[in-house]
């Protein structure tokens, strides 16, 4: 069964995150990198010469247009997501709490960074009970974000970037205090009343077994017309009754009346937590209890149900008139179930996220099983290695003592890997996690239920690092969540200034992954599999090959590697980037040795007889 994000994930993951505060940044980094007319940037710009003289001819066309590149990439496959917490981001009126104009202010700021699409969490009405993950209305945008008016400002600014912006679709709940949840409490008669998921209660309990994701049961009693709803996360947050058309067509709805406001696509939260049994079925009981005392249990008849492929294909059906995307939020157990959410005929989502890797252990030869299994499925990849749920990627991954040079790696590896990533903000200035110590300080209502065992997610959710100034500079006013006191160090500022920051490998990474066409689209073949310490790998693209070396321990190790099989010759490379100084001129590659989590990047050349290859 599919894990579902907090139960069988996040939770294992704080638990393990290794924790580190204060460690200075490493001043190992060296990189070089050439810029040019790639064959890659001759993708871009004549795709978007085409689509600009297609629209221009065709003003009905427009936002049917396809950007494909001559190869038939379509553009979510060329670029660099980036999720925004919004809230935490920039705030630009001092009342503490990040908005649209202030990412606005910040969008200089990501494209120098090499980021295409921005995903921003949920920025729609809402009493804020799960931080804006319980909507009130759909097609609005929250006071305290702004306007409309400042979304359509952000959008024609985005526009004017090359930044697509990806809103964050709430598909599995509302909020209680919706309209439409309140109109379906009034009354069992009301026209709503089936927009929910009501039932009896047996005898004087719950329907059934089913716990919330949340903590507690699954179902809320509901005085008013003495029934149960039911909710996978909080009481606040009621299911919405996907088995109902109404509901489905004004979800289907809604998107496109985003789509026609220009948005770029959608991140489906929690859509594998659309259905539940309709004979309300006992989820089968696991031995123990979670960090909220409740009864372990195999979430079976609430999570990842069929159907679910039914709606994704609608959806899909509309995006697709826009040329718009969509992410899903796949909490899977294996590559099997991450492979369903592409569709059987690839008509459902494009970009299913891979959140498994989230959950793996910085190790070469483990991260080589993952790739490889994903790789094998065919599809087109999605990795992620943060998120507002989980503790941030420095921690998680980091060993305590060289969580820098980790980092380092990580953003190696699932940047230059086959498949489009999605950034978390503040992963590229190495941003840590900050927990709260008391269970009075935690914002988060789960922290407050799970404390201590479940510390909440404000730790992952602090407010944006944009230099040593009073709180990051990210407002003038008191921020929402605490500003870590790490913020002084590792702060964009500063790192713009420190050519060995993680800003600055993060920027290299992500202008060779736009300038080099075997980064884009090249075959991944692994190489030395036998090797536990360092992850190598080729990107293959028709005329080009990039290599890549990881050292992931904390020994030297040296590295031999025989291209030749491959049609490549490792006398002849061009370093393209390297945390390594003295690799920095290396033109061979065929032996090296890398200090202790090093990186390196180069360029191959073909061998003499490749053509008989
Ligand atoms: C997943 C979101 O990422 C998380 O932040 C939220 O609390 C739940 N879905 C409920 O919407």
């Amino acid at each position: 069964m599919a894990a579902c994000f907090l139960r069988e994930y996040t939770r294992p993951v704080r638990r393990a995150a290794a924790c580190s505060a204060n460690i200075e940044p490493s001043r190992n980094s060296d990189v070089i990198l050439e810029r040019g007319d790639t064959p890659l940037r001759r993708y871009f710009s004549s795709t978007v010469l085409l689509t600009t003289l297609v629209a221009f001819a065709c003003p009905g066309l427009r936002a049917q247009s396809k950007s494909k590149d001559d190869r038939g990439h379509p553009w979510y496959q060329h670029a660099v997501f980036y999720e925004i917490y919004p809230r935490s981001f920039m705030d630009s009126n001092g009342d503490g709490i990040g908005d649209l104009k202030g990412i606005a202010s910040r969008l200089n700021y990501l494209k120098a960074l090499g980021v295409d699409a921005i995903w921003i969490a949920p920025c729609f009405p809402s009493p804020q009970v799960d931080f804006g993950y319980d909507v009130s209305d759909y097609e609005n945008i929250d006071k305290m974000y702004g306007t409309l008016a400042d979304f359509d400002k952000l959008q024609r600014l985005g526009k004017k970037h090359g930044i697509k912006i990806i809103l964050d679709f709430v598909v599995n709940h509302t909020s209680d205090q919706h309209p439409w949840f309140v109109d379906s409490r009034a009354s069992r008669t009301s026209n709503k009343r089936d927009w929910y998921i009501w039932r009896d209660g047996v005898g004087k309990n719950p329907p059934n077994n089913w716990i919330s994701n949340f903590g507690g049961p699954a179902w809320q009693w509901d005085e008013r017309t003495s029934q149960y709803y039911y909710h996978y996360f909080y009481p606040q947050q009621p299911d919405l009754n996907w088995h109902n058309p109404a509901v489905a067509d004004t979800m289907f709805g809604t998107t496109e009346w985003w789509y026609r406001r220009g948005v770029a696509g959608f991140r489906l939260d929690a859509v594998d937590a659309l259905f539940e049994d309709p004979n309300l079925t006992n989820d089968p009981v696991l031995p123990g209890v979670d960090a909220y005392g409740d009864p372990n249990v195999n979430h079976k008849y609430t999570h990842n149900l069929p159907e679910v492929h039914g709606v994704l294909k609608s959806l899909r059906g509309v995006a697709d008139k826009y040329d718009a995307v969509l992410i899903g939020e796949t909490w899977t157990d294996n590559v099997a179930q991450l492979r369903a959410y592409y569709g059987a005929d690839h008509d459902e989502l494009q970009m299913p996220m891979d959140l498994m890797l989230t959950g793996l252990k910085f190790s070469a030869s483990v991260f080589r099983a993952h790739i490889d299994a994903v790789n094998a499925s065919g599809e087109w990849p999605v990795f992620v290695i943060g998120n507002h749920d989980i503790v941030r990627s420095w921690n998680r991954y980091g060993d305590g003592t060289h969580n820098d040079e980790i980092a380092k790696d990580m953003a190696a590896m699932y940047l230059t890997l086959r498949g489009t990533p999605i950034m978390y903000y503040g992963e590229e200035i190495g941003m840590q996690n900050n927990d709260p110590q008391r269970r009075e300080d935690v914002k988060d209502p789960i922290g407050k239920l799970g404390w201590p065992k479940e510390k909440g997610r404000d730790g992952e959710r602090t407010p944006m690092q944009w230099s040593d100034a009073p709180n990051a500079a990210f407002s003038n006013g008191i921020p929402w969540n605490v500003v870590p006191e790490t913020y002084k160090t590792y702060n964009v500022a500063n790192e713009l200034k420190d050519p060995n920051s993680i800003l600055h490998w993060y920027k290299k990474l992500l202008a060779l992954r736009h300038t080099e066409a075997a980064l884009f689209d090249g075959s991944y073949v692994a190489l030395n599999e036998k090797d536990p310490n360092v992850l190598a790998y080729l990107r293959k693209s028709d005329g080009e090959a990039v290599i890549v070396v990881i050292n992931m321990s904390a020994t030297p190790q040296k590295v031999m590697l025989d291209l030749s099989s491959h049609g490549l010759n490792a006398d002849s490379v061009k370093t393209l980037l390297t945390t390594q100084s003295s690799l920095r001129n290396s033109s061979a590659v065929a032996q090296i040795t890398l200090e202790p989590f090093a990186a390196y990047i180069a360029r191959v050349g073909k061998s003499r007889d490749s053509a008989h290859r």
